[in-house]
């Protein structure tokens, strides 16, 4: 195998699941993905267990700064859920296989939602520092996708439609939420480019013009997997720097991290309601099907 593996088998998927399912006995019905500045948000999380990505089969060992690199496992209002303390990226060096492997895993745990968070270069002018983007579709510039190589069925389509990845219902509720919260949250449409370095004037006004109203270096491959998966997605990116070419400051990656942890709270705001919603719409169907 090589350094960094392109594919894994459905059994390297179940190995590495079973390795969690021996150290956790909850079936978790939500996988949260924490971002960049993000990661203190598993203090909401009654954690039952926490397993460190070097003890997980497959697993990459996130290098990226502010990412831990563990499970959190346990309930959130009541949820159980599975969360992300950290993620690989594709400027890590890993391949888009290793970047996706921990959606197939929480996948074969029994995740019904993937809620996936990222810091993000804020390019429509309407945007702010700290404000949060409801990601309503994407565009993958990464030059690369998790899906090529060795098809496996049970993975569902083989060509997945993309038409509408991210669930309506689920965005619709998240920018109700800021709504009540009274905080600025935007739908839009997020660009997800290679990185490690930002980009420059010339390269911001080009994805602004493609359509873009924030870019990022991450969540469109777990993505594009979660949707191949079936799963609820909902998206949110945090605003950590403005990117208006004509006026650009100049930008560091600890800025970065310390926008989005102070966008923080406002994901929190929005995850436990979507958590809410989440457990509310799974208790209406229990009463119908009863
Ligand atoms: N560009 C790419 N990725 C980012 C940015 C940016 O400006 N800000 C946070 N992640």
């Amino acid at each position: 195998m090589s350094q960094f593996p392109t594919h894994f088998s459905p059994a390297a998927v179940a190995v590495a699941a079973s390795v969690v399912a021996a150290r956790w006995s909850g079936t978790p019905r939500v996988g949260i993905i924490l971002g960049s500045g993000l990661g203190q948000f598993v203090e909401q999380i009654d954690a039952e267990v926490c397993i460190s990505y070097e003890d997980v089969p497959h697993f990459p060992r996130s290098t990226a700064l502010a990412h831990r690199g563990q499970f959190v496992c346990g309930n959130l209002h009541g949820v159980p859920v599975i969360a992300m303390e950290g993620r690989c990226h594709a400027y890590e060096g890993y391949s888009f296989a290793e970047i996706t492997l921990p959606v197939r895993v929480m996948h074969a745990l029994g995740i019904q939602t993937l809620i996936v968070s990222n810091a993000s270069g804020g390019m429509n002018p309407r945007y702010c520092k700290g404000d949060i983007v409801v990601i309503d579709d994407h565009i993958n510039l990464m030059f690369g996708g998790p899906l090529a190589g060795p098809h496996y069925e049970a993975w569902g389509a083989r060509f997945p439609d993309m038409s509408s990845p991210y669930d309506r219902a689920l965005s619709d509720a998240a920018l109700a939420i800021a709504r009540q919260e009274d905080f600025a949250a935007h739908r839009g449409v997020y660009v997800a480019v290679k990185g490690p370095n930002l980009e420059t004037r010339a390269e911001y006004r080009f994805l602004r013009l493609l359509g873009a109203d924030v870019v990022g270096m991450s969540t469109v491959p777990e993505v594009i997997v979660a949707h191949q998966l079936g799963l609820r997605i909902l998206g949110l990116a945090t605003v950590t720097n403005v990117c208006l070419p004509d006026a650009l400051p100049r930008a560091s990656a600890h800025e970065i991290v310390d926008a989005a942890e102070g966008a923080e709270p406002k994901l929190r705001r929005i995850i436990r309601g979507i958590i809410n919603h989440v457990a509310r719409s799974s208790a209406s169907q229990v009463a119908v099907g009863a």
